[in-house]
């Protein structure tokens, strides 16, 4: 079935790949910086990848769970998305207020449309359910306090909201609350089809899920209210739950191959990248002397953004590319060994610039030369299957019109 967010989830990975080679040049000086590119990098991917891509996937896994017909494409919502989505990409460089808020309004609109497409599906027979809908649905909640508090991030909106550090209520409403639970959520749905069996523990998916919800509310709270007091618990209460739910995934696959595979280990690893932060945080909370807690705040959303929220989509994506665009082919993660070593590498100097600070521009130059190149095989997977899904249904075409022409 033709599926117009796929596209557009290859276009701007694609430019996801110019953007981090962009970065790369601009570190080594090779290129002029560019005001609003910086931005537009961690927005091609977040919103232009991966939210475009859950707006594509989300209605086609729940109808299959729920049992009810593939639903018809919504150009409606695929329209407003994509139209706030260049709004923005026009709006952020001037920063342009009246650009900014239509963008924003527009991303919000959709995401609301698409809340109640997915409300709406309900199963008929009690026996079939998406597990990962609840997920989905408070992900997307999420997304729209975040879209609330980004589009208003340059325009005092923080004031009358009250919020006392706005850009971390952003990251965290999108990091913690939307993408945490719609991967979440696409690893229980999605678990049994490409492992090929069931998670370590099916019943603690519920309380895994309300950890989490909980768990991000503490964490946006947080920085509103700058006081630990919610983040710490929100902390504890999130990250329990995310180790909780990977070893659901890992205990079924000890002593199996499946488990050393790239696709695998990009999904299972990706996770370290959110550890970082989360290992320094309280030395950052502390403001223990000399150590780097400005430059970890201005570099580590990058690392969180490359190393985990893209590389689950290096594992996800070409799976449910498959899916769409080849659907007879066996159920595949994606990646390989290159893409794998590649990404963390790219995490790692990336860290290391931040603590070695003369040789910042260097370090962070060849982190972003390698996130660039860990995206080559991915990008060039997706063209295949993109590629071959077309043909297949260009050849399906032949047939009757050859039948025809032979009457
Ligand atoms: C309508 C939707 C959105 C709007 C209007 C928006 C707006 C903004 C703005 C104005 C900034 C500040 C940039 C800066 O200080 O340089 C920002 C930063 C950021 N946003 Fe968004 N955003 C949106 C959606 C998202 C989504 C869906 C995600 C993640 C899933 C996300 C993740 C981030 C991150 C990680 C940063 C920090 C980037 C950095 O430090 O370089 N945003 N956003």
């Amino acid at each position: 079935m033709f599926n117009p967010y796929f596209l557009v989830v290859f276009l701007y990975i694609a430019l996801a790949v110019l953007g981090a080679l962009d970065a790369s040049l601009i570190n080594f000086e090779l290129l002029p910086g560019f005001v609003g590119l910086r931005w537009m990098r961690v927005h091609f991917i977040t919103l232009g990848a991966l939210t475009e891509f859950a707006f594509g996937i989300l209605p086609v896994l729940v109808a299959a769970r729920v049992g009810v017909p593939r639903p018809k494409i919504r150009w409606d919502i695929w329209l407003t998305l994509n139209l706030g989505l260049l709004i923005l990409l026009m709006g952020i460089p001037p920063i342009n207020a009246a650009l900014i808020t239509t963008g924003g309004t527009l991303i919000f609109i959709a995401a609301t449309l698409l809340m109640i497409q997915l409300g709406k599906m309900r199963a008929t027979d009690t026996a079939q359910k998406s597990e990962g809908r609840k997920f989905y649905l408070v992900g997307l909640a999420y997304l729209l306090l975040g879209i609330l508090v980004g589009t208003g991030l340059w325009q005092g909106w923080s004031t009358w909201l009250q919020i006392k550090v706005p850009i971390e209520v952003h990251i965290h409403a999108n990091n913690w609350g939307f993408m945490s639970l719609v991967f979440a959520g696409l690893l229980v749905d999605l678990y049994p089809s490409f492992a090929g069996r069931s998670l370590a523990w099916p019943r603690s998916i519920t309380p895994i899920f309300w950890m989490m919800t909980i768990g991000a509310l503490g964490l946006v709270l947080g920085p509103w209210f700058q006081s630990n007091l919610f983040s710490v618990p929100g902390l504890i209460l999130h990250l329990s739950a995310t180790i909780w739910l990977l070893l659901n995934v890992i205990k079924p696959l000890v002593g199996d191959r499946q488990l050393r595979t790239p696709g695998m280990l990009h999904l299972i690893t990706a996770y370290a990248w959110i550890l970082a932060p989360v290992l320094v945080a309280p030395l950052i909370i502390l403001q223990v002397s000399g150590f780097p807690g400005a430059g970890i705040e201005q570099n580590a959303p990058q690392a969180l953004i490359y190393g985990w929220v893209l590389q689950f989509g290096y594992a996800m994506i070409p799976l449910l590319f498959r899916r769409i665009f080849l659907p007879d082919t066996p159920s595949k993660l994606g990646g390989n060994w290159f893409s794998l070593i590649a990404v963390h590498l790219g995490g790692i100097f990336l860290w290391v610039g931040i603590f070695l600070h003369e040789q910042q521009a260097t370090l962070h130059g060849v982190a972003y030369g390698l996130w660039f190149v860990s995206m080559l095989p991915i990008a060039y997977e997706l063209w295949q299957i993109v590629h071959n899904g077309i043909n297949n249904l260009q050849d399906k075409n032949v047939v009757p019109i050859a039948a025809e022409s032979g009457d």
